[in-house]
């Protein structure tokens, strides 16, 4: 039998990590710390807008799973920990989210690991969230489930409380069809999302995907007013009701990062950033985490080449990679920090005199005003993944630029490419036509570079991720086709 609403919380997020990180310090207090990732930046000012809870994954091991503890109040927000134990960590978070589904909706740049125990898990952990869900949701309230860690949790939310309005977002690509088909329990993760009443997705590629998979793998109905021409919507007809399936470009907050990238100390910040690193003329830029989808690989390869070939000059250019640790005992995130590690040495081997690097390279995050500093501060940005879902560093980037200064090198595989399309776009798999563009971006007259940047800001500022939230939020409550335009 349902339950009754259990809680008293009429809009609530689900996601597998809570928008800060527990951190136990030595002397045994607890100190918080924000979480990594694209979704906390677009969701976590927005929930505090709305005094709503935050269900999620404290990011630290626990031994003792079974137990509920009350909700943490912070600032606007409440907080309902779920915890994971070591083997929930190993098998739910570092497996089958990040070994299995990761790797697949990623075009499979690495192999996808596919363990029955680790599907297992996931199911189990999934369950636990729902039901976190369950007890946090007040009588008739929404509850909006994001990412691919937890896309059971829509289907197992409603059968504990038919009750409430489900959305559900994902926040990376949704893969070919042909791709999709490998993964062993591919039904009953369509199944899963079928539980919500409206699905949504980055692109309308990936609504396509969804709804060519709910027909051949769900044999269900689907309606093509999909996303296409008239509507943004899809429908999927189910005996008793209709999914909604649409596409929802997700962003950041623009108005934000713009009054930060003119505030006067920051931009004294990004003088000095200049200065410490020799005043050269040009600074190329990559901040990510330490991802094998992001193609930092890449931008290191072409700039070494550039070097090579004296397209850039070793004495007047310099490339800085932020990179924030991720996902740190999945093998192939460790084979790929040794690579990336290993080419930051050999360029700065090959081309830097002591105590002039020309790669500096940090492996950690740098705090938010810092980070804008550093956007400020930088002639080139590269943004070069072989495939992501958006990538928000690139339109933080343009956020950031109230000086029409800057350039953005953007991948042709991210979603941010289908906005951003005075960028100087490449496809990272051709190193040459790579190489082409960061050499026009580190060339372009002034004129060029504000007549890009402008364009660029009009599409970033008008497309805020409240603008996202609102057209996710307003067809979730009335279903009407309203999305984003
Ligand atoms: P993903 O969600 O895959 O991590 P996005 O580009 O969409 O990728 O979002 C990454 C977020 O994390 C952005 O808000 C970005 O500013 C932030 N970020 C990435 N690298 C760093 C870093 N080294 N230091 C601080 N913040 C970072
Ligand atoms: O959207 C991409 C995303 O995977 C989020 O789901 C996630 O929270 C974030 O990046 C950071 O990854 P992780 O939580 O595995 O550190």
């Amino acid at each position: 039998m349902a339950p009754k609403g259990g809680g008293d919380s009429d809009f609530v997020v689900v996601a597998n990590r809570l928008p800060v990180d527990q951190e136990r310090l030595p002397d045994g207090t607890v100190n918080w710390k924000r979480s990594p990732g694209g979704l906390v930046t677009a969701l976590e000012p927005l929930l505090r807008k709305r005094r709503g809870a935050w269900i999620g994954w404290p990011g630290v091991v626990d031994d003792d799973v079974a137990q509920q503890d009350a909700p943490i109040a912070q600032d606007d927000l409440q907080l309902y920990p779920v915890r994971l134990s070591a083997a929930d960590v190993a098998q739910y978070y570092e497996g089958f989210s990040n070994a299995t589904l990761w790797p697949l909706y990623h075009d499979v740049i690495v192999k996808p690991a596919y363990h029955r125990e680790w599907w297992e898990r996931y199911v189990d952990v999934n369950r636990r969230f729902a039901e976190a869900a369950s007890r946090a949701a007040a009588q008739g309230g929404t509850v909006w489930v994001q990412d691919y860690q937890l896309q059971l949790v829509p289907k197992m939310l409603r059968e504990l409380r038919p009750d409430l309005t489900i959305g559900f977002f994902l926040h990376i690509p949704f893969p070919p069809v042909e791709l999709f088909m490998q993964l062993p329990w591919r039904t009953e993760i369509i199944e899963g999302l079928l539980g919500a009443d409206l699905v949504g997705f980055h692109l309308a590629g990936g609504a396509q995907n969804f709804l060519i998979l709910s027909r051949r793998l769900v044999g269900v109905e689907t309606s093509r007013g999909a996303v296409g021409v008239r509507s943004r919507f899809g429908e999927v007809q189910l005996d008793d009701r209709k999914v909604r399936v649409g596409a929802f470009p997700i962003s950041i907050d623009s108005s934000e990062l713009d009054r930060a990238g003119r505030d006067r100390n920051i931009r004294r910040r990004a003088r000095e950033i200049r200065a410490e690193l020799g005043n050269p003329r040009k600074i190329l830029l990559g901040v990510d985490r330490l991802d094998y989808t992001k193609g930092i690989d890449v931008r290191l390869k072409a700039f070494n080449e550039l070097l090579d070939e004296g397209r850039a000059k070793r004495d007047d250019t310099v490339l800085v990679q932020l990179a924030t640790p991720s996902r740190e005992r999945v093998e192939s995130y460790q084979i790929l920090r040794n690579d990336i590690e290993r080419q930051v040495g050999h360029i700065n081997g090959e081309y830097a005199e002591v105590g002039h690097p020309v790669v500096h390279y940090l492996h950690r995050p740098v705090p938010r005003d810092e980070l804008v500093a550093y956007f400020v501060a930088s002639d080139v940005m590269l943004v070069t993944p072989l495939r992501d879902g958006m990538n928000l560093v690139a339109k933080e980037y343009v956020a950031c630029r109230g000086d029409l200064g800057g350039a953005l090198v953007l991948s042709e595989f991210t979603g941010a490419a289908a906005e951003l399309r005075q960028a100087y776009q490449v496809n990272p798999h051709d190193l040459e036509g790579v190489k082409d563009a960061i050499e026009a971006a580190l060339t372009q007259s002034d004129e060029e570079g504000r007549r890009r940047m402008r364009a660029l800001r009009r599409q970033v500022l008008a497309h805020d991720v409240d603008r996202w939230a609102r057209a996710f939020l307003d067809a979730l409550a009335d279903g009407r086709p309203n999305g984003s335009d």
